[in-house]
C-alpha cells in the first residue's frame, strides 16, 4: 500500500497562488494516478513505470470554473450551504481549508475542516471511496446530511461499496460506472484524437518479431489482485511467447538501463512507449473485474496502436471505437484457443490490421462513445478543463441548493408542495462481483490460494455484519437526539 491514497496530492502543494488551478489538477491526477491500477499500487520503487504517475499535459492554462449563466447567487459566504470533504487530502482547492465555489446553478462553501461536521449549514459530506470506513464516519448521520462517494478507483480498495448496504449509505456517487450520478467511466481516455494516435507500421513490428522478440508484451508488477490475472498469463505463456517485463512473470528485460531505472522512467516516457509499441499485442488485464471498470491498460494499448487482450469490464465493447478493435480474452474457451488466434493474427498481417481500421478517418463508429466524450465536462490531461473532482463538488451544490429551496418551499406551503424526493445510491453505483480465480474452477486453486479467497470472504461478511450493526446504531442514536 505504498504512496497510496491521501496525502500526495497535499504534499505537492506549489507554494504560490497563481497555481492554485495545477494543485486542482494535481489532486485530479493524483486520483487518476491510483486509479492506475488501484490503491495501494502507486508509484514506489519497481512498481513506478507500470502506473501512469502524473498525466503530462499543459502545466498552467485556462481558468477552471464552473459558474454558469444560471448562478446569479449573491448570497454571502455565511448564507450558504457547506459540503465537506471528509477525505481532506482529495481536496480540490488551495491554499486553506475553505473556499467559496461558484456552480453553474449556485454557490457553495467546501471545507475539509472536520469541524464543519456537525454544522446546521453543512448539507454534504463527501467521502473518498478507497479510504471510507463506515466506523470511522461522522456518527450518528444526521438527518439534513447527505453523504456523497467518490470513488474513481478500482473496486478491488473497498468491496465494501459492492454490497448493497454498503452503496446505499450514500446519495450521490461519482464512479467508474455509467449509472453513477456523476459517472467517471472515461476517466482515462483523455478523448478521440487519444485514439487515433498512429500505429506503428506492421513492417516494423513485424522485424521486430524477426529480431526474437515476442508477439504479445505483459507488463504488470502488481501480482496478487483479485482478478487473478497471473493465472491466466502463466497459462497463456505456454502456447505463445509472451514477453513480460513487470515483475510478475518476468520473463525479459528492458533494453536499458534507463528505461529499467523506474525513478527516470514512468509509464509516460516517450522511450518507453516506444518500446512497448513495437508489439502486436498487448495483454490487458484489469486488476478486478467490473462493468465499466477500464484503465489505461485498455486504452494506452489502442493509443499506441497495439491490440489489446483485454480482461476487465465485461461491457468492454459499449465503449469500442467499432466492433473490432480489441481481442476479449471471455471470447475463448481458454489460454490454447486464445493463443491459437494471436497465432493467427499474427502471421495473417491483413487480418491483424483489421483491428487497426478505427484510425482511420471515420473509424470511430462508435456513436455513443462520442457522445459521451462530447458531453462530459471534466477534461482529461486538459487544463483548459474543470477536473472532475471540481466538477463533482459543483454537482452536489446544485443538488444541494435545489434541495435546499425544495425543503423551503414544502414547508411554507403547509405541505401543499410536496417535500423533496429522497436520493439514495444504487447497487449498480458500483455492484462488482467478488473475485473468482483467473483461471480454472475454485476447486483447483492450492490449498493456500483456497484459503486466501475463503478468508476474503469472510473479511467481506465482517465488514457486512459490521454496517449492519451500525446502521442499527445509528437509528437508535437518532432517536435521542
Ligand atoms: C456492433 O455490433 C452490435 C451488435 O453485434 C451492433 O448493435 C452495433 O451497432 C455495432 N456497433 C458498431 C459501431 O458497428
Ligand atoms: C440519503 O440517504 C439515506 C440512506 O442512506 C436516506 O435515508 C436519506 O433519505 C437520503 N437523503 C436524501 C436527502 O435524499
Amino acid at each position: 500500500m505504498c504512496g497510496r491514497g491521501p496525502g500526495r496530492a497535499a504534499r505537492r502543494r506549489p507554494a504560490c497562488l497563481w497555481v492554485t488551478l495545477a494543485l486542482a489538477w494535481g489532486a485530479g491526477s493524483r486520483a487518476g494516478a491510483a486509479a492506475g491500477d488501484g490503491g495501494g499500487e502507486a508509484p514506489c520503487g519497481a512498481e513506478g513505470w507500470a502506473q501512469a504517475a502524473v498525466r503530462p499535459g499543459p502545466v498552467f492554462a485556462a481558468a477552471a470554473s464552473y459558474r454558469g449563466p444560471g448562478n446569479d447567487d449573491a448570497r454571502s459566504n455565511k448564507a450558504l450551504p457547506i459540503l465537506l470533504w471528509w477525505s481532506g487530502s482529495l481536496f480540490p482547492h488551495f491554499p486553506g481549508d475553505t473556499e467559496r465555489i461558484d456552480c453553474p446553478r449556485g454557490s457553495c462553501l467546501v471545507t475539509r475542516s472536520r469541524r464543519a461536521a456537525r454544522h446546521r449549514r453543512t448539507k454534504a459530506i463527501i467521502f473518498y471511496g478507497t479510504d471510507f470506513r463506515a466506523y470511522e464516519a461522522p456518527l450518528p448521520r444526521l438527518p439534513h446530511q447527505t453523504w456523497a462517494l467518490f470513488h474513481e478507483e478500482s473496486p478491488m480498495n473497498n468491496y465494501l461499496l459492492s454490497h448493497p448496504p454498503g452503496i446505499r449509505l450514500f446519495n450521490y456517487t461519482a464512479t467508474f460506472r455509467r449509472e453513477s450520478d456523476y459517472p467517471l467511466t472515461l476517466q482515462w481516455l483523455p478523448g478521440p484524437g487519444y485514439l487515433r494516435g498512429p500505429a506503428l507500421p506492421l513492417a516494423e513490428k513485424d522485424a521486430w518479431r524477426r529480431r526474437g522478440y515476442g508477439p504479445v508484451l505483459y507488463m504488470q508488477s502488481h501480482c496478487d489482485v483479485p482478478s487473478d490475472r497471473d493465472r491466466y498469463v502463466r497459462e497463456l505463456m505456454k502456447y505463445i511467447q509472451v514477453d513480460s517485463y513487470g515483475k510478475c512473470l518476468r520473463n525479459r528485460e528492458l533494453p536499458s538501463e534507463r528505461l529499467r531505472d523506474t525513478s527516470t522512467a514512468t509509464a509516460e516516457d516517450p522511450e518507453f512507449m516506444a518500446f512497448i509499441a513495437r508489439y502486436k499485442f498487448h495483454l490487458a488485464l484489469e486488476n478486478a473485474i467490473c462493468n465499466d471498470y477500464m484503465t489505461e491498460k485498455l486504452w494506452r494499448p489502442m493509443h499506441l496502436g497495439a491490440v489489446p487482450v483485454y480482461r476487465g469490464s465485461p461491457a468492454v465493447r459499449d465503449w469500442m471505437p467499432n466492433n473490432f478493435s480489441i481481442i476479449l480474452i471471455d471470447d475463448f474457451d481458454g489460454p490454447q484457443e486464445l493463443a491459437k488466434y494471436l497465432d493467427f493474427l499474427d502471421k495473417n498481417g491483413d487480418e491483424y490490421m483489421k483491428y487497426l481500421e478505427y484510425k482511420n478517418p471515420g473509424g470511430i463508429q462508435n456513436q455513443f462513445l462520442l457522445d459521451s466524450l462530447e458531453r462530459r465536462e471534466w477534461g482529461v490531461n486538459d487544463m483548459t478543463l474543470p477536473n472532475y473532482l471540481n466538477g463533482f463538488e459543483c454537482f452536489i451544490c446544485d443538488r444541494e441548493n435545489t434541495r435546499v429551496k425544495a425543503e423551503q418551499e414544502h414547508k411554507k406551503s403547509r405541505g401543499k408542495t410536496p417535500a423533496p424526493a429522497p436520493h439514495v445510491a444504487h447497487v449498480q453505483h458500483m455492484g462488482c462481483p467478488m473475485p473468482t480465480p483467473g483461471f480454472g474452477s475454485i476447486e483447483d486453486l492450492s490449498g493456500e490460494d483456497r484459503k486466501d479467497s475463503t478468508n476474503a470472504e469472510a473479511a467481506q461478511l465482517d465488514i457486512v455484519l459490521e454496517i449492519l450493526e451500525w446502521i442499527k446504531t445509528d437509528y437508535d442514536a437518532l432517536k435521542h437526539l
